[in-house]
Formats: structure tokens, C-alpha cells, sequence
């Protein structure tokens, strides 16, 4: 049999470079009405050390970076509504006029245009006086939305000894490509290693190289004291405001339910989220070397050895683990219907639970698995796997409309032909991950709104919206609001594309859409105002997007916690003490191990002095109220 496979490998870690801007919210950011800004502008950007001038020097592996375009950054500075300063060249080039849309939010839509300057929407309505030198776009026809936030991706993630291919340059590209204007990446390093380094060299990794904003979620993979603590740093110093759990990689990032219910217990402290990969890792492990040992080792075995009742069983668990410890939980890639009824289930008896199907999940299925071509099959390996039931992602799609599933990812990781080969003998060795970034937007699109099952408003809230309320960057995100970022996508529904690993963005040679005909295209994609997705055009640049602290406490998710707790807290019975009598424990019917476990001999012990590791036989004495031949209140 084939030696198991070392899924963790040590990746170059590039000098860390920190960046930290914070983020206030701005007051009447909810209300689409036309204000003037005068109030202290909320974004700074940082020190000149950003400018994407620098990025046209930057060299990898001996190759200048390709730069597509050079936008000139200015600070962000207080800005003023009225009366406009036209005077300067590059206020004009910050200023755009978007023409004749009509504007989706999560909640409602409505014809109005909207006016951008410098990175930030100032005006909403109709008739609204603007400055000369602001290029106006025209969006007749048009939907005008804000962008897109994926919750779940893992750009140039070590994994399987190999790195995803799509790093935070292509990764963040494609994004935008796709009318996403926002990720967030997983840190995830292996047992024993500091969270807070993990973090760093993240940050390190994905701060040159970023098109768009990103935020972090960090992975604890192992439990310790110094674990709690970083997470406090992490959730107080550092903007990250969740953390995931692995219920699966058995000894490799898998915690044990004690451990989990420690981490739990921890983000509900911290007023963090918690979030879990559910599978059995146990199980997955036991299965996969029973199916090799069948002779089966092609990526279909990857399947047979994850079936949907293990993805099912550890979400159930996770959530009763959750409840025990009084945290909400968020459920990452929900890939089944029995996982995603379970979600379901727990929100109507008013647990506080999301679940985050992705476009995978809701875009193909695991049919490819059984594909004769092994690198079609290898190529939708991931982790849980695609259902073999091909009415999974039509399911997903309903649930995801009527709000039992809450939000969407795409969990993003991806690996060339060559590199999936590393398992072409051993699906045990395949590396997991799909691609999914530059898509989510158009799938989410023709499988939900084309097919009729949700309106676009409902789109807004599963692509953006909903992640920016749990990850509490509302309504800086996910809104198209007066003192919202500029981060907006100009969709045209009646536009088609075809999806395909020729004409994408990504770095990866493979796309698991590969031929979806998809109505609904972004047209214009604008990053902080910047316009980056120009009629078509891709015009990124890379090191302009910015890391996005995200603070704990957001509402959506811990709004309902702390009445919750007070209102569930244990409560004591008061009674009169047992004054009947209590049977004598048969000390040599137990074990060492029971012995030290027993409390009431482990108290007993306290009172006499005696250690667990005292040499046995010891004379039993327990504290009883009426021992054989009366009363008695000393030990015996
Ligand atoms: O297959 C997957 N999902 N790869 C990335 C790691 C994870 O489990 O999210
Ligand atoms: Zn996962
Ligand atoms: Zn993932």
C-alpha cells in the first residue's frame, strides 16, 4: 500500500509587510439619499509605501510583474461635497458619474445614479450637481450593485506538498474580473505553530500582491493555552474576527470536539465567529485506506471515501458543540443536501448558524468524478467533495434563495494539471481545490436569478451583502450607499458569456464551469472607486487593494448572544440536603484511571491528604451520611 501522503509543506515566506488602517462607520452610510460630505473623511490610505508606482518595478523570479495599469493614489483626504474643486487633475480622474441604473441593494432597488469620489460614494439620486471632470458612465439598462465579497478563498496556499497556483495577484485579478471586489483568505499553518506568525507571513504573502480588498480568517488547528491568547491578539490587534476549525485532515489541521468546544468557547468570549470545515476526519481517514485496499485509486475514490452522511454527521456535531458552548457557528462550504438540511434545521430552532454554499457546490456535481479522462476527474477534487446527486446544486440554489443557507464562497484553491498528477497513483494525494473566484458572480447569477429562483436583491445579499453584516464591514461593503466604498459592479443581464479555462483570468490551466453559458456580466467593475473592469477591459494593479480589519461583535451574528446566555444560564435547584443512606464505593471494582477521574474519591483524597499516584491497596474512605451501624459525619 502506498505510503499516506505529508498534505503540509513548508512554503518561502516573504518579508512580512503590516499595514493597518481602520475603518469607523460613517454616520447615515445606510440611507440612499444625495448628502454632502462634510463630516472627517473615514478611510486614510496609508503611507505612500502602497503606491502602486512601486509595483511596476517589482520583480519575481527575475520577470518584471505585469501591470496593467498605473493609477495614480493620492491620501484619501476630507473631502467635500460642495463646492467642488475642479482644479486639480487627479480629483477629476478619482470622480466618476455613474449615469442612468438602477441601483440593487440587499433589500430594495431603484433607479437613481450615483456619484464616486475618491474611493467613496457621495451622492445617491436623481438630478444631483455634479463637478466638471468627472467621467461619467452610462448605465441604462444596467444594474448598478456593489461588488462582490467572497468569504472563502485560499490563494497561493501551501497544500498537498505542493501551492495553489492562483496566487493573491492572479487570484485577486480574476476576482475582479468577475465583479468580486472582495475576498477573504484562510491563514492556515499546522499543529504547533503560532498563530500570530501564521498571520504575519499571510500578510506578507497577499499585501504586494493584492488587486482588491482582502480580509483574513485565521485556521486553529491545534489547542494550547498561548492559542487562546493569540486568537485575543489576533481578534483585538489585528482585524481578524473568525476562526476555523477543521473537523477533518486527521493530524493535520483536524481538532478533537474537546478542542473545538475550547475554540468555541473562546470566539464567543471574544465576540469572534466561529467557523468549521465539517467532515469526519476519522471516518475519511478509515475509508480512504479501505477504498485504496479495493484497488481503487483514482479520484472517484476520493469521492467513495467522503460520502454526504459524513460531511452531515459533523455538521450536526458541530453545531450541538456550538450550542454547548453558547457560540453562533458558520458553516464553510456547505456541499450537500443532508449538510445543508442540518443547517437548515438548527436555524428553525433558533440556533444561530449560517451555512456557505459555494459556486461549486451550486454550479456542478460529482459526476466528473466518475469522468474516463483522469485529469477532468482530478480536477474536481476537493474537499468535502462534489455530490454524486445531481439535483444537489438545484437544492443548494433553493435553500440559498429562501434564506435557510445564508451566503456564498467559492473556496478557491487551485491546482495545475501537473500538480493534481502528484495523485494520479493515489487520490489520497491528489491536492484538494477548485476554482471558483472569477465565476461565483456569473454562476450565482444564471443558476439563481436566470433560472427564477431569486430576484436580484436576494443576489446582493448572498454575493455581498450578507458577508459584509457577519464579517462586520456593513455598510463600509456589501451596500451601494452615500459613505459606502466604491465598490460596485455595472451588471448587464443580458449579456451571455461562456465560461472557459481559455479565456479566464486565473492562472489555473483547468475550470470546472468549463462551457456554462452564463447570462449576467459584469460590464464595469469599479475597486474603490478605481475603475478596474473598464467596458471589458481588465485594468488591475497590483498592491492597490487593501488589507480590511474586520472587528469582532458584529450584530448579525452576536446581536441575539448575550441575551441568549442570560436567559439560558444554569440555574441551581434549591433543596434540602440527601440525608438518606449512600452506598459504599467498591474501591477495587476501580481502575487507576477511574480512580483519578472519580471526583468524589478525588475530593475525598483532598481531605486525607493521599495523591492519586499513592501505591495502592488503599482503604476506601468515603464521606457518607449514614454509614452500616449509624450516623456518622467524619470520614471513615
Ligand atoms: O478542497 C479544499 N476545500 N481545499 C482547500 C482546503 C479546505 O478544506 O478548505
Ligand atoms: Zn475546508
Ligand atoms: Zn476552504
Amino acid at each position: 500500500m502506498a505510503e499516506e501522503p505529508d498534505f503540509f509543506a513548508p512554503h518561502p515566506n516573504p518579508k512580512p509587510r503590516v499595514k493597518n488602517s481602520m475603518f469607523c462607520v460613517v454616520p447615515d452610510a445606510f440611507e440612499s439619499k444625495s448628502i454632502s460630505l462634510t463630516g472627517e473623511q473615514r478611510r486614510k490610505k496609508e503611507s505612500s509605501d502602497q503606491s502602486p508606482s512601486k509595483s511596476t518595478d517589482t520583480v519575481e523570479n527575475g520577470e518584471p510583474v505585469p501591470v496593467e495599469e498605473a493609477i495614480t493614489q493620492q491620501d484619501y483626504v476630507v473631502v467635500e461635497a460642495q463646492p467642488w474643486d475642479t482644479s486639480k487633475h487627479e480629483s477629476a480622474q478619482s470622480r466618476l458619474f455613474i449615469k442612468g441604473g438602477k441601483i440593487v441593494n440587499d433589500d430594495q432597488s431603484i433607479n437613481a445614479d450615483v456619484y464616486v469620489e475618491d474611493g467613496i460614494i457621495k451622492q445617491i439620486g436623481n438630478n444631483l450637481v455634479i463637478p466638471g471632470g468627472a467621467r461619467t458612465i452610462d448605465a441604462r439598462g444596467k444594474l448598478v450593485m456593489p461588488g462582490g465579497i467572497d468569504t472563502h478563498t485560499h490563494l497561493q496556499m501551501p497544500f498537498g506538498g505542493t501551492v495553489a497556483i492562483d496566487d493573491f495577484y492572479s487570484g485577486t485579478k480574476a476576482a475582479l474580473a468577475g465583479g468580486t471586489t472582495m475576498i477573504m483568505d484562510f491563514v492556515i499553518d499546522g499543529k504547533d505553530m503560532s498563530l500570530l506568525e501564521a498571520y504575519e507571513k499571510w500578510r506578507g504573502w497577499a499585501d504586494p500582491k493584492v488587486c482588491c480588498d482582502y480580509g483574513l480568517h485565521v485556521a486553529v488547528t491545534w489547542w494550547s493555552d498561548s492559542v487562546a491568547k493569540e486568537m485575543e491578539v489576533l481578534a483585538h490587534e489585528k482585524g481578524v474576527n473568525s476562526f476555523k476549525m477543521f473537523l477533518a485532515y486527521k493530524d493535520l489541521f483536524m481538532v478533537e470536539d474537546d478542542e473545538l468546544y475550547e475554540a468555541f468557547r473562546t470566539c464567543k468570549e471574544l465576540g469572534a465567529l466561529p467557523m468549521v470545515h465539517a467532515e469526519n476526519g476519522r471516518m475519511i481517514d478509515v475509508k480512504s485506506k479501505e477504498i485504496i485496499a479495493m484497488g481503487i485509486t483514482g479520484p472517484e475514490g476520493h469521492m467513495m471515501c467522503r460520502p454526504e452522511e459524513v460531511e452531515a454527521e459533523a455538521t450536526q456535531r458541530a453545531i450541538t458543540i456550538a450550542d454547548q458552548a453558547n457560540a453562533p457557528l458558520y458553516v464553510v462550504h456547505v456541499m450537500s443536501k443532508s449538510a445543508a438540511d442540518i443547517v437548515s434545521k438548527a436555524r428553525r430552532e433558533g440556533k444561530i448558524v449560517f451555512g456557505e454554499p459555494i459556486a461549486a457546490s451550486l454550479g456542478t456535481d460529482g459526476t466528473h468524478y466518475n469522468n474516463k479522462c483522469w485529469r477532468h476527474a482530478a480536477g474536481h477534487v476537493m474537499g468535502p467533495p462534489l455530490r454524486p446527486d445531481p439535483s444537489t446544486p438545484g437544492y443548494l440554489m433553493n435553500l440559498l434563495a429562501n434564506n435557510d443557507l445564508q451566503l456564498t464562497g467559492t473556496d478557491n484553491c487551485t491546482f495545475n494539471a501537473d500538480q493534481k498528477a502528484l495523485g494520479k497513483d493515489d487520490f489520497r494525494r491528489i491536492p484538494n481545490g477548485v476554482n471558483g473566484v472569477e465565476d461565483r458572480m456569473s454562476v450565482i447569477w444564471e443558476k439563481g436569478v436566470h433560472s427564477g429562483k431569486m430576484d436580484p436583491c436576494r443576489f446582493v445579499a448572498v454575493t455581498s451583502t450578507n458577508a459584509a453584516k457577519i464579517f462586520n464591514i456593513y455598510p463600509r461593503k456589501g451596500r451601494i450607499a452615500v459613505g459606502s466604498d466604491a465598490d460596485i459592479v455595472i451588471w448587464d443581464p443580458n449579456q451571455t458569456r461562456t465560461i472557459s479555462a481559455k479565456t479566464h483570468h486565473q492562472a489555473v490551466d483547468f475550470n470546472i464551469f468549463e462551457g456554462l453559458v452564463c447570462h449576467g456580466v459584469p460590464l464595469y467593475v469599479m475597486m474603490n472607486g478605481h475603475v478596474v473592469l473598464d467596458e471589458g477591459q481588465l485594468k488591475v494593479t497590483q498592491g492597490l487593494g487593501q488589507f480590511v480589519p474586520m472587528s469582532c461583535n458584529a450584530e448579525a451574528v452576536y446581536g441575539r448572544v448575550k441575551e441568549r446566555e442570560r436567559n439560558n444560564m444554569p440555574v441551581k435547584v434549591d433543596r434540602e440536603a440527601y440525608g438518606g443512606p449512600v452506598a459504599e464505593m467498591l474501591m477495587e471494582s476501580l481502575n487507576d484511571k477511574q480512580l483519578e477521574s472519580n471526583p468524589i474519591i478525588h475530593d475525598q483524597q483532598a481531605f486525607s491528604g493521599d495523591q492519586f499516584d499513592d501505591k495502592k491497596p488503599k482503604r476506601p474512605q468515603i464521606r457518607v451520611g449514614n454509614p452500616p451501624g449509624g450516623a456518622s459525619h467524619g470520614l471513615w
